[in-house]
């Protein structure tokens, strides 16, 4: 199993007041597998994947990538792990402004030592979301749509092993959204599992399962059964 998480729970405490973002969460996903989050505003879902992503500590549980547990590690190799095995397209923005559109997606190669011609691999990401031509810009001179772009670019620089996405398509028209979605269905195919979070249902049928997050408890859904 690529991803092993048992019994991850998350507490926030808000002035005197106690919420739990995410509580008991057990899941499994496969290399290669592509599994759907949908869910109302403040089930969690974000929080859930700050901790996969090691951004956050979960105030209990486990978590295995790769049957190595990557909770409670050493920042040093935490970062590591994170950087060469996890993509994360995160909500909102989150790219750097005084750099460009290649400098961008180039980062996370940069961040560790590593060796090997990683700039045409940045430039054919880049082609792949249909944004080539923005390379030279500033993120600034970018549309909503053409900033989670470069995310995306940015998220498979190292070719990670997961992939996780929160609501990536938000920024998107229809027909856009279409082109990410079948992306993330051929980068699943090419073996990266991805756990996508998303208020569209139109995206759903990409993946392979879909579950829902509700007051921060995830359960295995079924299309058919979906409120809409
Ligand atoms: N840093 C934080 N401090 C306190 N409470 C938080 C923090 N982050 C999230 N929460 C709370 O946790 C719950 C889940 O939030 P979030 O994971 O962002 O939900 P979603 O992504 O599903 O909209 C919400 O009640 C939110 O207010
Ligand atoms: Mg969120």
């Amino acid at each position: 199993m690529l991803l092993k998480i048992n019994g991850l729970e998350k507490k926030f405490t808000q002035g005197s007041s106690e919420v739990i973002a995410v509580r008991d969460l057990n899941l499994e996903v496969a290399k290669g597998e592509f599994i759907s989050i949908i869910g109302r505003s403040g089930s969690g879902k974000s929080t859930f994947l700050n901790m996969v992503a090691g951004l956050l500590e979960p105030t209990s549980g486990s978590i295995y990538l790769n049957e190595r547990e990557i909770t409670g590690l050493p920042d040093k190799e935490a970062s590591f792990i994170r950087n060469s095995d996890i993509g994360y397209i995160m909500q909102g923005k989150s790219l750097l402004k005084n750099f460009t559109v290649l400098q961008n997606v180039l980062l996370p190669y940069y961040l560790f030592k590593r060796y090997g011609e990683i700039v045409e691999h940045a430039r054919k990401l880049l082609d792949l979301v249909g944004i080539l031509h923005l390379e030279n810009a500033y993120p600034s001179r970018l549309s909503g749509g053409e900033l989670r772009r470069v995310a995306i670019a940015r998220a498979l620089i190292n070719q990670p092993s997961l992939l996780l996405a929160d609501e990536p398509t938000s920024d998107l028209d229809g027909e856009n959204t279409k082109e990410i979605m079948k992306l993330f269905r051929r980068i699943a195919d090419q073996g990266t599992a991805v756990i996508m979070v998303t208020h569209e249902l139109d995206t759903l049928k990409y993946g392979d399962v879909v579950y829902r997050m509700d007051e921060g408890l995830l359960t295995i859904t079924k299309p058919a059964t979906l409120a809409v």
